[in-house]
């Protein structure tokens, strides 16, 4: 099925055009997932093979507004630089527009502004499409239900579906071909004192598209069979962890998760490595600090950065072995 039709399932008999100069904007957080999401029963779609589960990053994300503009092209601004009309960037956004629109759809000037690196395995792809799906139906006022939305949102970017919500969210993998039965549903759960601190290595943008990085896991790596039966387990820890408030739980199940995520990309053909030295050596910091008594966990996405996991009154400390970390509490 075609990512327009799988759209049109939601968006039959709402509005789809819109007046000149007409604009809407919308926030959305950026999310880290602590049991991943990698690989896909549906490229086209982006339906995944596995649920998945992921705390949202409060006011770190992204932050869109959608102008009706008269140019017969979209434009798009980043962090107040213009974006290169021929780049990956802007064409993922435009193809998403006619994907929910149709090709002959309105123009926009998207405004759009990351407090994250873009492509760097944090999560800006995640809170980009869900941003701007908010901010469409902001536009077009079309009253969608959050399932719905998040829907939309998977077509952009699989972990976008994700980012429609703050704290703890999963997303139910589904089964369905159309799947309308694969969104996100927030979690009861809170947690004020669970802290994540960014620890940036490099922001560069990376050399393999998570897209082709987890289709070649899926199609190369003699690991991958073990992948969903692991993610099975590490899911009813994680939610475990979040009901009992056990910290080390928490931190075990989504290091765990993430190394073998590598692992598997890792084991593909040809491999794929997305840490750098300097990833290696904050994981190796991480472990001894482990050693020495201080409860401090990792995880790590498609890209070199590592996500520091620990509690809130052990900060002063983490910043002082990882002094450029960005500490975030999200999860109130
Ligand atoms: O949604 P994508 O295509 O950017 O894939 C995200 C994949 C990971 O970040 C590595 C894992 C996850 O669940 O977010």
């Amino acid at each position: 099925m075609k990512k327009s039709e799988a759209a049109s399932r939601i968006l039959r008999g709402k509005k789809l055009s819109a007046d000149l100069g007409q604009c809407a904007e919308a926030f959305a957080p950026a999310n880290i997932a602590l049991c991943k999401y990698w690989g896909k029963r549906d490229q086209t779609l982006n339906l995944p093979v596995t649920s998945s589960l992921s705390v949202s990053l409060g006011q770190k994300g992204t932050l869109t507004k959608l102008t009706v503009t008269a140019n017969p092209v979209d434009t798009v601004m980043l962090n107040h630089q213009p974006v290169d009309p021929s780049s990956d960037f802007l064409r993922r956004i435009s193809t998403f527009l006619d994907d929910l629109l149709s090709a002959d759809r309105c123009h926009f000037h998207v405004d759009t502004h990351s407090g994250i690196p873009v492509a760097a395995g944090l999560a800006s792809s995640a809170s980009g499409f869900a941003a701007l799906t908010m901010a469409l139906e902001r536009l077009y006022e079309w009253q969608l239900s959050a399932t719905e939305l998040s829907i939309l949102a998977r077509l952009g970017s699989g972990s976008a579906c994700r980012s429609l919500w703050q704290g703890f969210v999963e997303w139910q993998a589904g089964s369905r071909a159309d799947g309308m039965d694969s969104f996100a549903v927030p979690l009861a759960a809170s947690w004020p004192a669970l802290c994540i601190g960014l620890s940036i290595v490099s922001g560069e943008g990376k050399h393999i598209s998570s897209r082709e990085a987890m289709q070649r896991t899926v199609e190369t790596s003699p690991f991958y069979a073990a992948w969903p039966l692991k993610v099975a387990k590490d899911l009813q820890l994680v939610k475990t962890a979040l009901e009992t408030q056990d910290f080390s739980l928490l931190g075990r199940t989504a290091e765990s998760n993430a190394l073998a995520m590598h692992a598997t990309m890792m084991s593909a053909w040809p491999p794929v490595v997305y840490a750098q030295p300097e990833t290696i050596e904050t994981i190796k910091k991480v472990w001894h600090l482990r050693d020495e008594g201080l409860p401090v966990y990792f995880t790590e996405d498609a890209g070199p950065n590592i996500k520091l996991l620990f509690l809130k009154k052990n900060s002063p400390i983490i910043l002082k072995y990882f002094p450029g970390a960005e500490i975030v509490c999200p999860a109130v």
